[in-house]
């Protein structure tokens, strides 16, 4: 009792009072899965989505250890009905899901790019896209899996070739990149990280990653030049920091657990009729769509998903800078996916 009651308080402090995890329950609720559901990321991120009162039906997939986790997880004292599917599972696992979220795969090493992990994870990605495409082709799809800035082209080249392709419920997740600059930048301003917010734009990896620290209000502590530099390079480079830290035993896992539970959480209330909710996601963009179709910004969200990608706020000079470094990666990274999948049916 003492040990959920402060679980959940701290939890929620965390957050903006507009948008606080597991805060509420809206009126519908929702069936979620996880791809991936027994992994490093997986496994918390579960537990996260069980707390959630809007999810009312968990169900947990993966190559091994599923009905273990889920078994586990089943006896946490709240609503969401929670089911692990063994590896031959993997439709019943899907049947009905209307959100699904995808961290399985392999994570980074020392020393290794997220495109690093491109050959591995991008025929993973495929394989449980093509399975979402035919059990459920209307589930708001939520891939976590590295690298994303490839694997949500996949996810969307899948969808297109299964002829069920809806861009307003594809998001590749980069609220990690929003939560670290909030907390790196709150370290540096003294202020409250859940009062401290940067819209993250581009993509999850290195120099695509470009942090619109302009817009925040705590902007002002951070001297130009050397500091202000550190500081981007820490949001871009942050992942790497974990990896090093774990020393061979991968890359963020329960920060990711918490970003993608959070951004899990905002898409659930908006599906559910809540009004206002805005997340920075990788989408399918108008905004750099001749260079890079897909892009993070800031995405209104309702019931049908995506609802509206606004223009992006003026950029300071550093920040054009960022953003001119940004898109030919990108590009790349896009490209690369859809020629795989491509040649890789
Ligand atoms: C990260 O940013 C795992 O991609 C994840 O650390």
């Amino acid at each position: 009792m003492f040990a959920r009651t402060a679980l959940r308080t701290s939890v929620a402090a965390a957050r903006p009072a507009s948008a606080r995890l597991f805060s509420q329950s809206s009126a519908a609720q929702r069936a979620v899965a996880v791809l991936g559901a027994s992994g490093g990321i997986g496994q918390p991120l579960s537990l996260l989505l069980k707390l959630n009162p809007d999810v009312t039906d968990l169900r947990l997939y993966d190559i091994r250890l599923a009905p273990g986790v889920g078994a586990d997880i089943s006896h946490v004292n709240t609503p969401a009905k929670t089911t692990g599917y063994a590896p031959e599972e993997l439709e019943k696992a899907l049947e009905g899901a209307e959100v699904i979220l995808i961290p399985a795969g392999v994570p980074r090493k020392p020393g290794m790019t997220r495109d690093d992990l491109f050959n591995t994870n991008a025929s993973i990605v495929r394989d449980l896209a093509k399975a979402a495409a035919k059990v459920s082709p209307k589930a708001h799809i939520l891939v976590i899996s590295n690298p994303v800035n490839s694997t949500v082209p996949i996810v969307a080249e899948v969808f297109k070739k299964a002829g069920v392709y809806d861009p307003k419920r594809l998001f590749g997740v980069t609220t990690l990149d929003v939560t670290r600059a909030s907390t790196f930048l709150s370290g540096i301003a003294g202020s409250h990280p859940a009062e401290t917010k940067v819209p993250v734009i581009g993509g999850h990896s290195g120099v695509t990653i470009v942090p619109l620290l302009s817009q925040a209000a705590q902007s002002s502590s951070v001297n130009p030049g050397e500091q202000y530099e550190k500081l981007v390079h820490r949001i871009q480079f942050g992942g790497d920091e974990v990896v090093k830290a774990k020393d061979g035993a991968g890359s963020a896992t329960l920060s990711m657990a918490y970003a993608a539970a959070v951004f899990a959480e905002s898409l659930i209330k908006a599906l559910n009729g809540a009004k206002g909710i805005k997340e920075c996601t990788f989408v399918e963009s108008p905004l750099f769509k001749d260079v890079a179709p897909f892009f993070a910004s800031p995405v209104e969200l309702g019931p049908e998903g995506v609802e509206n990608i606004p223009a992006l706020p003026s950029l300071t000079e550093e920040e054009q800078k960022l953003l001119d470094a940004c898109l030919p990666d990108l590009q790349k990274n896009i490209s690369k996916g859809v020629k795989w999948v491509a040649e890789n049916p």
